[in-house]
């Protein structure tokens, strides 16, 4: 059955796939696209609305981008959000000012007509967050204002009869605390959809077109263990079932346990075809010696794709590689609209000049929404929920040389400081918590003897997106707790310390 479409038109910046997120956590089906695509493809999906996001540009520059007018005449509402708006306005005859404040800013957005279905269930005043570099100065003819505030005098404008809707703020941050109820609104008030799309749908609807794309051809997947590209393997799994191999190299550098999981999730329970390549040896024998961190971490980048190709080689012909790109890496890299914010390196590293085609099926979702997925495809909890953890993984915590001796030091270490912290129940509420193992050595006392052995620097800290954060001001008794486990179950480490800098200016990792 076909489900009802919201499309949404992306003017650049990097806000189109929120509105995105945010259109489909109201259980309703939309697709992004570019600014210029023709009409006739806007036609052909018969959309019961339309969004017009987005826009790094000022609509009065000479960069700025613009849709397609002919979406007014298509006979379906239309929202435009920020610079979707200005182009809207600017269409039908308004005007637009620049001005030289360029900052967004927390504001109260006063509702001048609180009874429109628009703004059913939203509170007046309600907090937005809004820019105001671009703003009305001279309303379209038709069209009315619905709200405003004290910077602003057009922050919801609407030409009602025609379904036309414009706000100058940005519903899909969550600065704006009842963003998602205006963007229900539309949805269900204006648009009048029911809301029947769903998660489930989606798994579907991929699983058939990777079907109809790989046929009998055979694909190829890295699995590291890693939420997204184990979510996205699974889903390709479901659609071409042994045709996938999934290669896993276990270069020793993942933490306790994880290599025997992740064996354990895709080869026993799930079925799937995967070749386990111990390689442990093999790595340590190429970082022997090696004590600088971006050297440790070429060579493991490089190791592993040799690995891989030995691999890939042995099984011949392969055509597609199954990639476990998320849309913020995308738009780290830079989309087709958005500015590059910085280029991003897919964990595992692959070359670029591999001879494959890509199958990227979670290409399109955020973290949050590949959980629910893998949920849903019945992946174990512990993997869906995973820290996140670099790609070079130990490698970077036992800092300056590794050797074997001091990765099994800081696995038994790093298992405990997780355990802990997990039995505090703080799992989901700490970013990352680990343990670093640097290259001292202090004296102790254990059983009345002097000891001579390594202290172990516990990390944890809280984070929306790693770009920045604040260590985790665990309870004292937690600390306790770990340290003497530390001390008394792992022998050859005497002394615990704990990590209190935040970033900046410290990073996350030591290295
Ligand atoms: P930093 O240490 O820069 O880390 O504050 C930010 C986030 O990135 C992870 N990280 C890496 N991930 N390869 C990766 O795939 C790496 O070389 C790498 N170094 C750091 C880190 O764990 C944190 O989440």
């Amino acid at each position: 059955m076909k489900k009802e479409l919201i499309t949404i038109l992306d003017l650049g910046g990097q806000n189109s796939h929120l509105v995105a997120r945010c259109v489909r956590e109201q259980s309703v089906y939309c697709e992004v696209l570019p600014y210029d695509v023709p009409i006739e493809k806007i036609i052909m999906g018969n959309p019961k609305g339309i969004i017009v996001s987005g826009g790094a540009h000022s609509i009065n520059s000479f960069e700025a981008l613009k849709a397609s007018p002919e979406i007014f005449g298509l006979n379906v509402p239309i929202l435009g959000i920020g610079y979707g708006m200005h182009w809207m306005v600017k269409h039908f005859g308004g005007k637009i000012e620049t001005s030289s404040r360029k900052e967004s800013i927390q504001s109260s957005l006063h509702l001048n007509s609180p009874t429109k279905p628009i703004f059913s269930q939203i509170e007046n005043p309600t907090p937005v967050h809004i820019s105001h570099s671009d703003q009305i100065v001279e309303m379209p003819k038709e069209f009315i204002t619905l709200a405003h505030t004290d910077e602003c005098a057009h922050a919801v404008i609407a030409n009602e009869s025609k379904k036309f809707y414009g706000l100058q703020f940005n519903p899909e941050f969550k600065q704006t605390e009842q963003g998602k109820e205006l963007l229900r609104n539309f949805l269900f008030a204006v648009c009048g959809l029911s809301g029947d799309w769903q998660l489930t749908d989606y798994i579907e609807e991929t699983i058939k077109g990777i079907k109809e794309k790989v046929g009998s051809k055979k694909v190829i997947c890295a699995l590291s263990g890693g939420v997204d590209s184990s979510v996205a393997a699974t889903l390709v799994h479901k659609a071409v079932g042994n045709q996938l191999v999934c290669v896993f190299v276990d270069h020793g550098l993942m933490r306790k346990d994880e290599p025997e999981q992740v064996v354990e999730a895709f080869q026993k329970q799930l079925g799937m075809n995967l070749i386990a390549v111990d390689a442990k040896e093999r790595f340590l024998n190429k970082l022997a010696g090696i004590k600088d961190a971006e050297r440790k971490r070429k060579i493991i980048g490089e190791e592993f794709i040799r690995v891989f190709e030995e691999e890939k080689n042995k099984l011949g012909d392969i055509d597609y590689l199954v990639q476990g790109t998320i849309y913020p890496d995308i738009i780290e890299s830079g989309t087709k609209t958005a500015q590059t914010i910085k280029s991003h390196h897919n964990v595992g590293g692959l070359p670029e000049d591999i001879d494959f085609e890509l199958l990227e099926p979670v290409r399109l979702l955020f973290k949050d929404e590949v959980r629910r997925l893998g949920e849903k495809l019945g992946l174990p909890h512990d993997l869906l929920w995973r820290q996140p953890f670099p790609g070079p993984g130990l490698g970077v915590r036992v800092l300056e040389e590794i050797t074997k001796e001091k990765l099994s030091l800081l696995k038994d270490a790093d298992a405990i400081v997780r355990e802990e912290i997990k039995k505090a129940g703080m799992e989901h509420e700490i970013w990352q918590a680990f343990a670093v193992l640097p290259p001292i050595r202090s004296v102790g006392m254990k059983d009345e003897a002097r000891t001579y052995a390594y202290a172990v620097i516990i990390r944890a800290v809280m984070s929306e997106d790693a770009m920045t954060a604040e260590w985790a001001k665990l309870p004292y008794e937690l600390l306790d707790t770990m340290a003497t486990r530390i001390i008394s179950e792992v022998d050859g480490i005497n002394r615990v310390a704990y990590d209190i800098t935040g970033k900046p200016p410290g990073t996350i990792e030591w290295e």
